[in-house]
């Protein structure tokens, strides 16, 4: 049976820029939940652990990856958390119980572990300030242990207890999902806009470099979503640089069509968001603008039927195993769709977080005491953190469209391109939506002269649902495609039904 295909172009120039990729949207999060930490990061006794319990098999992975940022320690759990628990003598330490996750908190692992972990794997850390049942005070505190040099109390505490340079934490989350009615010390937006206001107002009084993220809403399925972030920001304005957004992706339906057309929502979430932040800016008579930081961002669902049931029937355990989706082919198509759209507003989104890293909704999965897989989300993600650095361009697109359930018009084709002028590379990330039919696309360079395709890579496959395991690792990869040839200005490549593309191109100097 011969295959469908049908037309699509796409026309780059090197003069049209959104804007230089800020590499922080290459993010993750590590929050205290599941298998993240315990049994994710932190394993002693694992073979491949090292003297501080880290487990080598899972820094080598995310050093591929290539994390730029990992925020940390939550999530929910950051909402009720006491961050004196997780510093100091081990053997000191309390057991907590951790009301978001009903599970119970060992505090082995805290700040100080959590700064040197970032090292090893070549990251930063952005650090969460509890604004649930903490507030002010708290914040400071921590501050002042994480990023003052000595010679006052906390920071004495913190050479006390053997580490001797302050960590420098230069972003800070100004609490977590503070919108939602399942946060502990959830609050309405004048509760919040006053308290993030003042906490943030604070700590700029301790160092007026930081940069802080003011909390927006948990999904544009909020109820107070988008009068949440004006009324916040109308509080925050002076002290943020970031608002924070948050959504998740699912196909609770199985209807795979309506699946991979759901990121048109993260689309017209950043775009209102945005207009939101010149809103603001414009009634504050401001200078500065307020960027988003999308901190928490995946496909998520597999599990949270039966996540549920054990928090309620069995709690108070450590390090259950808690969001361990195991991901397809068909979310890793999402979450490559996902990254597209971040690259298209490069201009406005300037961190983002995989949530999560490691075992939880991640992109990395560990067995306790055994292997470690890479999951189908982990390649596109990798694809664009390693080749999408450099200036996003703007893309002129056409594709024929398709209706879903919720979405009409909606494009088989997405594409993003980034330029990176020291190294003379440019990369097409493309996303064929289309589950029966290829496409055949024209591209056109403009400004380009020279530049020639030398890596082509696809993943695709003929199961959807196909999934990757410690046993199996290799049922869903990337595969080199035949390269394109270019042609005054112009090549032609086939983009297979339900496929994630990367076309590498570089100038060749002769
Ligand atoms: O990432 C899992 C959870 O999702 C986080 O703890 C929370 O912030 C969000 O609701």
């Amino acid at each position: 049976m011969s295959k469908k295909i049908e037309n699509a172009s796409l026309v780059l120039d090197v003069d049209s820029k959104i804007s230089k990729v800020d590499e922080r949207i290459y993010g993750s999060f590590i929050e205290h939940l599941g298998r993240a930490v315990y049994g994710g990061l932190y394993e002693p006794g694992h073979p491949t652990a090292d003297e501080e319990g880290f487990r080598g098999d899972v820094i080598e992975l995310v050093k591929e990856l290539r994390v730029s940022i990992v925020r940390y320690p939550g999530g929910n759990f950051v909402s009720g958390y006491r961050w004196e628990d997780g510093v100091g003598p081990v053997e000191q330490r309390r057991k907590r119980l951790d009301l978001a996750w009903r599970t119970l908190e060992p505090n082995i692992f805290g700040t100080n572990e959590f700064v040197s972990w970032c090292k090893k794997a070549n990251t930063r850390p952005m650090m969460a300030v509890n604004l649930g049942t903490r507030g002010i005070q708290e914040a400071l505190d921590l501050l002042e242990y994480c990023n003052h040099p000595g010679g006052s109390y906390l920071s004495d505490l913190r050479i006390s207890h053997g580490v001797k340079e302050p960590h420098n934490i230069k972003v800070w989350c100004l609490g977590n999902e503070m919108d939602g009615p399942w946060q502990i010390g959830h609050k309405t937006a004048q509760e919040y806009g006053r308290l993030a206001a003042e906490t943030g107002k604070a700590m700029k009084m301790f160092d007026p470099t930081l940069e802080l993220v003011s909390c927006g809403s948990s999904s544009p399925g909020m109820p107070t979503f988008p009068a949440w972030e004006r009324e916040t920001l109308e509080h925050t304005y002076d002290v943020a640089d970031y608002i924070s957004l948050h959504q998740y992706f699912n196909n609770n339906d199985d209807d795979t069509p309506n699946f991979l057309a759901s990121t048109l929502k993260l689309n017209q979430f950043i775009e209102t968001v945005s207009s939101v932040c010149n809103y603001v800016k414009a009634k504050k008579r401001g200078k500065k603008d307020i960027y988003i930081s999308f901190d928490e961002w995946n496909v998520w669902f597999h599990s949270t039927k039966s996540d549920n049931e054990k928090m309620a029937n069995e709690p108070w355990s450590i390090a259950p195993p808690l969001l361990e989706d195991i991901y397809t082919l068909e979310d890793a198509l999402v979450v490559g769709s996902i990254l597209i759209t971040f690259l298209q507003h490069a201009d406005r989104v300037k961190m983002a977080c995989l949530a999560q890293l490691v075992n939880v909704i991640a992109p990395i999965f560990t067995e306790t005491g055994g292997g470690i897989c890479r999951q189908t989300i982990y390649y596109p993600y990798l694809h664009a953190s390693v080749y999408g650095r450099g200036i996003s361009l703007h893309t002129i697109e056409e594709s024929p469209k398709y209706d879903s359930k919720d979405f009409t018009d909606v494009p088989y084709m997405q594409t993003a391109a980034v330029w990176n002028e020291e190294k003379e590379e440019l990369t097409i990330f493309a996303l064929n939506r289309s589950l029966d039919t290829a496409l055949n696309l024209s591209c056109t360079l403009k400004g380009f002269e020279g530049y020639k395709p030398f890596e082509s890579i696809t993943l695709a496959g003929p199961d959807l649902k196909a999934v990757n395991t410690v046993r199996e690792p290799d049922n869903v990869k990337p595969v080199s495609t035949a390269l394109p040839a270019v042609d005054n200005g112009m090549f032609s490549a086939i983009l297979e039904p339900a496929s994630w593309n990367v076309i590498r191109l570089k100038k060749e100097n002769r």
